[in-house]
């Protein structure tokens, strides 16, 4: 029978069927098409709320900012957003989505370790909670943009110097980053910011990486930025809490993570201070599938299981080697063998995960892909021409369409006559 340990809590065996928020995923693959990302509305909004109180439960002046990065669509931040949360963006065009999807600008934070003059001006414009100076060209922008007396509430992003265990890609806290400041320049960062008169410092920003397992290497985190000596009143402690995608690995709970964190504020920080978190991927991972539709099986040298999505819409295995664990739905105790699962785009790297044990799938069978709520749909592209899937919410039985399917005439929305044609 399907372990359903790393799917949805809601999901459901119905006989051949898997239900997730009480809708069927064999209707769905009839209604919406294939692929297609499904989330398990209830269970996001419920864990949203975990969130919030395992914060505010453990330290009053907590706030929890969606790392819009994550999910970058209005139907998911308005959900979050209507949970409480604030929203972290990076430029301009996160933002606008937060602003469309209601977010109280108040409760923004906007990233970028490259800001344009339009991203600063876009910030300055919507009054957001606060920009992160990613470095000293970024005072400068905001100077020069909001000129005398504006007070233009800013945080400090720090490098602490810490190389987390996770994959080099997501690793942003080393000595050798390109985001925030080191340590080392950090006091002088410090003094620019208060020379200037512009913009108005409130306290220090730092985030050491993604899919991370370990709760001292987030302890550590806050120790250097304790160590720079002075006290300021708000920490922005990033996000970075990993999440298990296969069964054999761990993570750390929500509550375990904002026991270790907080305790470690207040032991280095101070009882008193405002602690933000941004978690993107431990909010939306695990509260999303991909369902898919088999087209081809290929049994060569090795067994090759493709389906109609692919890089398309999940470039984790590509880009960091992430394995996932699909399920053939329906084939619950047939017997499974090792293939690889990939997709339909042209290229050999196109893997959505190797050697995976999979229940004899057939040509029009549907494939469920769990723990694909963060940062499948956002890095989604139109590699061969595919269009992006579409984004189904289910709550108590009725599903909702978030975000449509592209359209071929989407893709050639763009396209101009340069050739007269
Ligand atoms: N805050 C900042 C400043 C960040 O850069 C990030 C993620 C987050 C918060 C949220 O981190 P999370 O809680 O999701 O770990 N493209 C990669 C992930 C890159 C993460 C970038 N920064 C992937 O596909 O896995």
């Amino acid at each position: 029978m399907l372990d359903l340990s790393l799917f949805p809590p809601s999901a459901l065996v119905d006989g051949e069927d898997l239900l997730i928020g009480g809708c069927s995923l064999r209707a769905i693959a009839e209604r919406y098409g294939t692929p297609a990302f499904v989330i398990d509305e209830g269970s996001l909004r419920e864990r949203a709320r975990e969130y919030r109180t395992a914060m505010t439960s453990r330290h009053p002046r907590a706030t929890v900012c969606f790392a819009v990065k994550s999910f970058p669509s209005v139907s998911m931040i308005r959900v979050l957003v209507s949970e409480g949360l604030g929203c972290d963006v990076v430029g301009a065009g996160e933002l606008r989505m937060a602003l469309a999807a209601g977010a109280d600008p108040a409760a923004i934070v906007m990233h970028g370790n490259a800001k344009t003059d339009a991203d600063i001006t876009a910030a300055l414009d919507a009054r957001i909670g606060y920009i992160v100076v990613d470095g000293f060209d970024d005072i400068d922008r905001i100077e020069r943009l909001a000129g005398p007396g504006a007070a233009v509430p800013v945080l400090l992003r720090v490098s602490p110097g810490i190389d987390a265990d996770t994959h080099q890609a997501m690793a942003t806290g080393g000595s050798a980053s390109k985001f925030g400041v080191s340590l080392d320049q950090a006091p002088g960062a410090i003094a620019r910011i208060r020379a200037g008169g512009v913009a108005d410092l409130r306290g220090l920003h730092a985030h050491i990486g993604s899919q991370i397992t370990s709760l001292a290497q987030f302890e550590a985190e806050v120790a250097a930025l304790a160590a720079l000596g002075e006290r300021f009143d708000v920490y922005n402690l990033g996000g970075g809490l990993g999440v298990r995608y296969e069964k054999a690995d761990t993570a750390p709970s929500i509550a375990q993570y904002t026991q270790a964190l907080l305790g470690a504020a207040r032991t280095h920080l101070g009882a008193g201070i405002e602690v933000i978190v941004e978690p993107g991927r431990s909010l939306v991972a695990p509260m999303a599938v991909t369902l898919y539709r088999v087209v081809t099986v290929k049994r060569n040298a090795r067994t090759h299981v493709a389906v109609d999505g692919g890089m398309g819409d999940n470039l984790e295995h590509s880009l960091y080697g992430q394995r996932f664990s699909p399920a053939v739905i329906g084939r619950w105790d047939a017997p499974q063998a090792l293939a690889d699962l990939v997709g339909r785009h042209c290229e050999s790297g196109d893997v959505i995960t190797p050697d995976v044990p999979l229940a004899d799938p057939r040509i029009g069978d549907l494939i469920v892909v769990p723990v694909t709520g963060a940062y499948c749909f956002t890095m989604g592209n139109n590699y061969n021409a595919a269009l992006r899937p579409p984004v189904v919410y289910c709550a108590d039985g009725a599903a909702r369409l978030g975000v449509r399917r592209e359209t071929f005439d989407d893709l050639l929305a763009r396209e101009m006559p340069v050739n007269g044609t």
